[in-house]
């Protein structure tokens, strides 16, 4: 029986020994005979590779796990990579958040201009890696998980269009899940139907066994009270306040403009002024994900590693993993479920440029994925998705070619952007603070 050889890449994240667990736990659906772990950052493989290493020794035995910073030694021989890159790691992510802040314009890691900044970051490590990847391992399906995923995606399908490359975000899914609880219904049991951009997309339809549409009901629901609040489960147990206020968000945008129900990022455009006036330029969420999520799974880590055993450690688990994973499932035993991608639209929404990456839902098999037509989109989210279309091919073309003009443009396709002046200062200052990082714009 063919054995599978599983790469993460950017290894060093502390998402990895949730996503080991996880491949470890379903080893036999799996196939699983090796995990490679792969990143450029010596000190941070190394912790998560130790960790990773006794994990595996204790939770099950027979799986090779090894870390490396080579990438020849860990492409070899793979049949998956999973990509979770952070170029710059969370220090540049707070870069990305607190610069536009401080011009009064949303500063995120994947909306607005710290997207943008993180793009230029991002795309030219990820087609690196991406070509290596077709030198070394040109077989090998690429799950990338990578951010920010609208202009990863169009840089990896426009520069690799015959890599066995799949781009996906767990926001969806995690977001289904949700309203999945609300609704009292398993997932499982539920089908929806979705259209839009990574990180900008909408639920039109949930569809029951029946094949009823429930959305309706729901939207009845939040119309009609306004104490309906939807509860992400992993987010409480984290006791991560920032998800609920997300969700709470959603809802809100749900009421302003209830055709369909918006994927929580939307609120940062729908309602960006509200949003950035309760963010804290001084402490963004980098700095929490720095000194909260970095810190308990990376102590976690060398506390075990020092302890010789993974027993009681807590650092298996999440949706995050899962999602992934599930995917690779289907590739492997080619179930043709149904997961939300971002591919090449080529006709799944039927207005709209063909020639630009969508999120749509997709059947997954071994041969690949089968996009679902989600037919014509009305007008108000056409307008919407070809303004921050326009951004996105715009600031991937300013990576490719580091052209300045290229990404002024880009900046002030932005929609969080108010005008010239802004949008140049910022564009400036983190040019400023990514030398080394960003392509030289010119
Ligand atoms: C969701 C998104 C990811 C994003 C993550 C950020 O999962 O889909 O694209 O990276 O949230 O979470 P963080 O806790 O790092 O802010
Ligand atoms: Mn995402």
């Amino acid at each position: 029986m063919k054995k599978n050889k599983f790469v993460i890449v950017g290894a060093g994240s502390s998402y990895t020994p949730a996503i080991v667990a996880v491949l470890l736990a379903r080893r036999d659906d799996l196939k699983l005979q090796e995990i490679a772990l792969y990143d450029i950052d010596a000190d941070r493989v190394a912790r998560t590779g130790r960790f990773c290493e006794l994990y595996a020794r204790e939770h099950a035995q027979g799986v090779q796990v090894s870390y490396t910073t080579e990438i020849e030694t860990a492409f070899r021989g793979a049949d998956f990579l999973f990509v979770q890159i952070r170029p710059g790691c969370n220090q540049q992510r707070e870069q990305d958040e607190k610069i536009p802040l401080r011009h009064g314009i949303l500063g995120q890691e994947t909306c607005g201009l710290g997207g943008f900044s993180f793009a230029l970051r991002c795309i030219p490590a990820i087609l690196e890696i991406v070509g290596k990847a077709q030198e070394i391992c040109p077989d090998a399906w690429i799950l990338n998980y990578s951010n920010p995923e609208a202009m990863i995606s169009e840089a990896i399908y426009r520069t690799y269009p015959h890599a066995k490359a799949l781009c996906i975000c767990d926001m969806p899914i995690s977001q289904e899940e949700t309203i999945a609880d609300f609704l009292g219904i398993p997932h499982k049991d539920l089908t929806f139907k979705y259209f839009g951009l990574n990180h900008f997309g909408w639920f039109t339809n949930i569809y029951d066994k029946e094949g009823r549409d429930l959305l309706p009901a729901l939207r009845e629901r939040v119309l009609s009270d306004p104490s309906v609040r939807l509860v992400n489960a992993e987010a409480e147990e984290k006791h991560d306040n920032y998800w609920g206020e997300m969700y709470a968000h959603a809802i809100e945008g749900f009421r302003a403009y209830p055709e369909f129900f918006p994927l929580v990022y939307l609120s940062y455009y729908y309602f960006h002024n509200e949003m950035v006036a309760h963010m804290d330029p001084g402490y963004t969420r980098a700095n929490y994900v720095l000194d909260v999520r970095e810190k308990v799974v990376f102590d976690d880590c060398e506390r075990c590693i020092a302890a010789g055993t993974t027993k009681d450690s807590a650092l298996h688990a999440g949706v995050h993993g899962n999602y992934i994973v599930d995917i690779a499932n289907a590739i492997i035993n080619n179930t043709h479920e149904r997961f939300i991608i971002n591919t090449m639209n080529r006709g799944a929404i039927g207005n709209f440029n063909h020639d630009a990456v969508v999120e749509v839902p997709c059947y997954v098999s071994a041969g690949g994925i089968e996009p679902v037509s989600v037919g014509y989109i009305p007008q108000f989210h056409k307008s919407l998705m070809e303004a921050q279309k326009g951004y996105e091919k715009l600031a991937v073309e300013a990576a490719l070619t580091g052209s300045y003009q290229k990404a002024l443009q880009a900046v002030l396709l932005n929609r969080t952007v108010p005008s010239y002046a802004v949008g140049k200062a910022v564009l400036d200052e983190l040019m400023e603070a990514n030398q080394g990082y960003w392509p030289a714009l010119k």
